[in-house]
C-alpha cells in the first residue's frame, strides 16, 4: 500500500520531534524535516506490518535513532527488553539489537517468531565462549557457581546457574550463597564485579573467562584524565564492560539504562560517555538540555541493524533472519534466565 503525501507529511513531522535533537548520528546524517519525510515512506509501511502482524519490536539503546524513535514499542537495555520479551505474548518479535538478545527473546517467549534484522549481528563477547568451552572450564572447578552475563549464547546459558546483566551482577552475585564463582564471559566486568565485591566488604573467589566488549575494551583512563582537564565540573558515566582502571576513574559505573537514568538526574555542565554512541543520541533526544563531548564509540554488530532490514524481516523473513533453537538447550537457558529474574533487585 502507498502512502499518500498527507500520511507522509505528519508522519515526518512526528519523526522530526524527536530525531530533531539528535546530533550524534553514526552516519554523520543532519535530522532535519527533509531527512525524516525520506524515511516516513518506511517507517508508515512498518508500522503497518506490524499492525497487521500483532508483532512488537524490541529495540537496544545502541541502534539507530530512526529505529529507535521511527518503528520501536520498547528501547532499553538488555534487562528491561528480555522482561519486555517475556511479557510481550506477541505472534512477531523483532529484535534491532544483536543475535544474543534475539536468542533471549525466543527463550522466553517460545510461541513467538522471533526475527533478527542481520544475522550477522554478533556480539564480541557472546562469540568469545562456546558452551563446549564452558563444559571444560566447569570441570576444572566443579564446585563453583556458574553465573553467565547475558552476552553469551543461548549454550552458554543452558550450562550456568544463573544469568546476569549489568544492571543486576552486583546484587545477584553478592547474595550467592557459594563463595567460588565461575563468571562468563566477560573478564572486565568479572574484574569489576572483584573490586565492587570488595568494597561491600563481601569475601569472593571471582574467577573468569577471557572474553572482552570490543568498544568499552578500547576506552582508557588517559581519555578520562584529558577530558576532566578540559571541560571543569564534567561527570564520567562508564558501562560496567569498561577496564577496571577506567571504571575507578569515573562518576558512576552503570547498565546503559542506569547512565540515563544518571544523566537525566544530575545535574553537571558536561557529561563523558563511556559507552556505544547510540545512547548519546538516546539522551540528547530525552534529556536535550545536557551536552555530551563526545568520546563515545560505534558497535559495528548493532550498526547493522536497518530499517530497510526490519521491513524485510517483517514482510518475508528469510531463514537465517529466524531464531531457532533446540528445545532442550532453550529450557536450560530458559531456567538461568528464570533465576535471573527471580534474584534480581526489585524496582
Ligand atoms: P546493557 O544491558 O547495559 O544495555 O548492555 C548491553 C551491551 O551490550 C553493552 O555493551
Ligand atoms: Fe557486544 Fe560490545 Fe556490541 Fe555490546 S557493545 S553488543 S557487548 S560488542
Amino acid at each position: 500500500m502507498i502512502a499518500t503525501d498527507d500520511a507522509i507529511e505528519i508522519e515526518a513531522e512526528r519523526l522530526f520531534r524527536s530525531l530533531m535533537h539528535v546530533e550524534c548520528d553514526p552516519r554523520g546524517r543532519t535530522w532535519n524535516l527533509e531527512t525524516c519525510r525520506s524515511i516516513a515512506p518506511l517507517t508508515l509501511e512498518i508500522n503497518r506490518l506490524k499492525r497487521e502482524q500483532g508483532a512488537v519490536i524490541l529495540a537496544h539503546s545502541y541502534v539507530e535513532p530512526e529505529i529507535i524513535y521511527g518503528v520501536a514499542d520498547f528501547r532499553g537495555d538488555s534487562y528491561f527488553l528480555s522482561l519486555k520479551a517475556r511479557e510481550a505474548k506477541a505472534r512477531v518479535i523483532v529484535f534491532a539489537g544483536v543475535v544474543f538478545m534475539a536468542e533471549t527473546a525466543k527463550i522466553l517467549s517460545p510461541e513467538a517468531r522471533v526475527v533478527v534484522p542481520d544475522r550477522d549481528s554478533g556480539c564480541s563477547l557472546a562469540d568469545s565462549l562456546t558452551g563446549e568451552q564452558l563444559r571444560q572450564l566447569k570441570a576444572l572447578y566443579p564446585d563453583a557457581t556458574v553465573v553467565c552475563y547475558i552476552n553469551s549464547t543461548a549454550e552458554v546459558k543452558a550450562e550456568s546457574d544463573v544469568c546476569v546483566t549489568s544492571g543486576n551482577v552486583y546484587h545477584i552475585v553478592e547474595h550467592l550463597p557459594a563463595r567460588r564463582i565461575l563468571f562468563v564471559p566477560d573478564r572486565l566486568m568479572g574484574q569489576n564485579l572483584r573490586d565492587e565485591l570488595r568494597k561491600r566488604g563481601v569475601d569472593k573467589e571471582i574467577i573468569t573467562s577471557d572474553g572482552t566488549c570490543t568498544v568499552h575494551d578500547e576506552f582508557s583512563p588517559g581519555d578520562i584524565a584529558e577530558a576532566r582537564e578540559r571541560f571543569p565540573g564534567l561527570k564520567v558515566v562508564a558501562h560496567p564492560e569498561c577496564t577496571p582502571d577506567v571504571a575507578r576513574a569515573a562518576d558512576f559505573v552503570g547498565s546503559t539504562g542506569a547512565m540515563m537514568t544518571y544523566v537525566k538526574t544530575t545535574g553537571a555542565p558536561y557529561y563523558l560517555m563511556l559507552t556505544e554512541c547510540g545512547l548519546v543520541g538516546r539522551l540528547e533526544v530525552e534529556a536535550p538540555e545536557k551536552a555530551f563531548i563526545g568520546g563515545c564509540r560505534l558497535c559495528p554488530y548493532m550498526k547493522l541493524n536497518s530499517l530497510e532490514k526490519i521491513r524485510d524481516a517483517l514482510q518475508a523473513p528469510r531463514p537465517d533472519q529466524v531464531i531457532t533453537l533446540p528445545e532442550d538447550i532453550r529450557l536450560r537457558a530458559a531456567r538461568c534466565i528464570e533465576r535471573m529474574f527471580e534474584l534480581a533487585p526489585k524496582a
